[in-house]
């Protein structure tokens, strides 16, 4: 077990996950570094970052700036969040190759090479199970769960984890569900993340989690008795939910009543034609890292308080909100009666397939 005292470097710091991580190894006294692209809004976040908390600018596909960046650390864990994912990843497909792939295995191979080679914690997904129809689906997934290729990011996030796998290094890969926040800026909300949720079966499963509880799961799995295992990372059993769930639950938070855009179902009769993300069994994990703690409810309840004024203004507003996001669904006008989110994905965003 890695030494409490190590510095923690953790990639992909300023993002959604690692915001939460580096927060949450602060609170435990860990000396910790941020890796991230020097870009204005990390620039702007780094300000806001807990006492003894430093940065390091790296862009994470140029090896060199990854050597040094390591190097200099001398980390005794590393946390690898840094990555590209939906629904960004369909419109930068050359590139997301590059940083989630190409570059964690440079920076596997560069660990390794350390005089003292660090523990290192993967962040993974549910994605790698591939796309999931509940009517065939029988239980949640385990960690023995066949991985599955649907689409590019699944194919990515399986590729990357296979290179962590098979590595000389003491690794642990959590395997992420659904991350929401009950903070209304930390997640992005703009016309793309709009299409995107329109275009998810409503009746496809999703193991959404807090993200506070994520941030708990990498912390403790900095030290954790776990080495070399997958662990799967979601809330507890009212997290089990579907997308006709969420969506329409987080936007009631913010007074917008009866949900925003209208889904479809997914088709019974056709297993490729769902998202890649189902409900997990996370008993191991829980075991392991005691990271669970905050229900479905309680972040409902949470977000509604954060929602501030808007939450007044929006109910009456609610209908034209509605009129007016109903074109911008991702069925608005399409043949068919079930969801099909491969096709959606294709005609706005990009190419979702896994590279040949
Ligand atoms: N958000 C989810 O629901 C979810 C679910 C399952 C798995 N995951 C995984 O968790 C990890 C973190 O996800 P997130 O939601 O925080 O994503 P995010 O997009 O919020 O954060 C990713 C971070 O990586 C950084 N980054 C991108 N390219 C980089 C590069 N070349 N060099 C250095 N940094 C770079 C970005 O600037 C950003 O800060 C990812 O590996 C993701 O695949 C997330």
């Amino acid at each position: 077990m890695p030494a409490t005292s190590g510095t923690v470097l953790v990639t992909g710091g300023f993002g959604l996950v690692g915001s939460a991580t580096v927060r949450r190894l602060a609170e435990l006294g860990r000396t910790v570094v941020v890796a991230d692209l020097d870009t204005p809004a990390n620039r702007a976040a780094a300000e806001r970052l807990p006492a003894g908390v430093t940065v390091r600018w790296a862009d994470l596909t140029n090896a060199e700036q990854t050597s040094r960046l390591v190097g200099e650390v001398a980390p005794a864990v590393i946390i690898h969040l840094a990555a590209i994912i939906p629904p960004a990843i369909y419109k930068n497909r050359a590139l997301a190759r590059r940083v989630n792939v190409d570059a964690t295995a440079t920076l596997v191979k560069i660990a390794e090479a350390q005089p003292h080679p660090p523990r290192f914690v993967q962040a993974s997904s549910n994605a790698v199970y591939g796309a999931r129809n509940p009517h065939k689906a029988t239980g949640p997934v385990t960690a023995d769960t066949p991985m599955k290729h649907s689409d590019l990011y699944s194919a990515l996030k399986a590729e990357a984890e296979s290179i962590v796998r098979a590595s000389s290094l003491e690794w642990i890969v959590l395997r992420l569900g659904g991350v929401l926040s009950v903070d209304p800026k930390a997640i992005p909300f703009n016309a793309d993340a709009l299409y995107f949720e329109s275009l998810l079966p409503t009746d496809n499963r999703v193991h959404s989690v807090d993200v506070r509880d994520v941030a708990w799961a990498f912390a403790a799995a900095t030290t954790a008795d776990a080495a070399r295992e997958i662990l799967l990372i979601a809330g507890d059993e009212s997290h089990m939910l579907t997308y006709a769930d969420i969506t329409p639950a987080l936007a009631a938070t913010r007074g917008i009543k009866g949900g925003l855009v209208p889904g479809r179902k997914g088709n019974p009769d056709d297993d490729d034609a769902w998202f890649v993300t189902d409900w997990m069994d996370t008993t191991r994990a829980q075991e392991v890292l005691q990271f669970q703690h905050y229900s479905w409810q309680d972040m409902l309840a949470e977000a509604s308080r954060n929602a501030g004024p808007s939450k007044y203004v929006l109910p009456l507003l609610s209908p034209l909100i509605r009129a007016a996001l109903k074109r911008r669904g991702a069925y608005w006008k399409q043949p068919g009666q079930y969801a099909d989110p491969w096709g959606a994905i294709k005609r706005r965003l990009g190419d979702p397939a896994p590279d040949a």
